[in-house]
């Protein structure tokens, strides 16, 4: 039996890229889906139905169930009727995957205001409008087996010098995941992020593709290539994983550590003097700091 035989999913961004290979694999595995995108550019301008009720046909005609949708996001009323329909739908409302997105890249001493709004309205609002109601509605539909799956970024995670924004964002994005997983555990809610690299649209910007190679021919970087972890996260099978971030693409699939205290120092009499903290903060905390990151530049020759 397929391991998705008989839930519902709803999945934003499933137009293209990422959430597109992601509906497809949740309705191959037999969910029914609902394929959600306002059909934008990358950075965030347009609408066109067209994406999603493209991906919508695909599933529908290689014998999956799949309705479209072009819900903007960022609009916390139209998600909330959004939630509603799919539950209709659907017939049910077991999983929600929030993997719409946009960029708008700058450094942040030259980063506008519009840049850093559209940015934090799409990722963290979207992901919040969504969660909003779709917690509601888990809460007044108590016993199921319910998913939240949020996209963050290793963006984020690493802080990409020229994605400020974007950083923030899906930083936040992992802030509203953990404070989901404590809040609706009780609900029947299991709720973890996905830190995803893909060759997309999105990834055509970066220059010479960085190290990596995003060409279509390399099946390491499909978005397909993310779905597998996503299916297992989707699943009832994943309900003793909650909190947590997993990484997927480039063929990885990683648990990413959540923050723990590295090193502490502590005051016998539980308060600091300043000469004191210099000296305890650089003989125990430096030496665990002082290492490259991947964005570091090797020093000049
Ligand atoms: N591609 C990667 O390597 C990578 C890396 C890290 C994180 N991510 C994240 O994965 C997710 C999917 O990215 P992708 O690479 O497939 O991008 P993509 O551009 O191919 O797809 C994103 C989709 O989101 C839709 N969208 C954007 N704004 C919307 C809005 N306001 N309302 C509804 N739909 C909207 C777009 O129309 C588009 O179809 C994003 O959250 C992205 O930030 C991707």
């Amino acid at each position: 039996m397929s391991v998705l035989e008989g839930r519902t999913a709803l999945v934003t961004g499933a137009g293209r890229g990422i959430g597109a290979a992601v509906a497809r694999a949740l309705a191959a595995e037999g969910a029914t889906v609902m394929v959600s995108d306002a059909g934008v550019s990358v950075d965030g301008d347009g609408h066109d139905a067209g994406p999603a009720e493209t991906v919508a046909a695909q599933i529908n005609d290689s014998g999956g169930k799949a309705f479209a949708d072009a819900t903007d996001i960022t609009d916390f009323a139209a998600c909330g009727d959004l939630i509603t329909r799919a539950a209709e739908t659907l017939g049910g409302f077991d999983v929600m995957v929030n993997a719409a997105g946009i960029l708008r890249d700058g450094m942040v001493f030259k980063m506008s205001e519009q840049d850093w709004d559209a940015v934090i309205s799409v990722h963290l609002k979207g992901t919040f409008n969504l969660t909003r109601h779709a917690a509601a509605w888990w809460r007044e539909n108590r016993g199921g087996q319910y998913r939240l799956i949020n996209f963050t970024s290793m963006s984020g995670l690493q802080g990409a010098p020229s994605q400020p924004n974007y950083a923030a964002a899906k930083m936040g994005i992992v802030g509203l995941t953990f404070s989901c997983a404590n809040a609706l555990k009780g609900y029947g809610v299991r709720s973890n992020a996905i830190a995803p690299i893909a060759g997309t649209r999105m990834t055509q910007g970066i220059k010479g593709g960085g190290s990596m190679d995003y060409s279509d021919s390399n099946a390491r970087l499909a978005p397909d290539n993310v779905a597998p972890p996503v299916v297992y996260l989707a699943s009832e099978q994943s309900e003793w994983l909650n909190r947590r971030v997993i990484f997927a693409g480039n063929g990885r699939i990683s648990l990413m550590s959540n923050p723990v205290v590295e090193r502490e120092i502590v005051s016998a009499s539980g308060t600091w003097d300043v000469p004191t903290a210099f000296a305890e903060i650089e003989s125990s905390f430096k030496e665990a700091v002082l290492w490259p990151n991947i964005f570091d530049k090797p020093p000049a020759q």
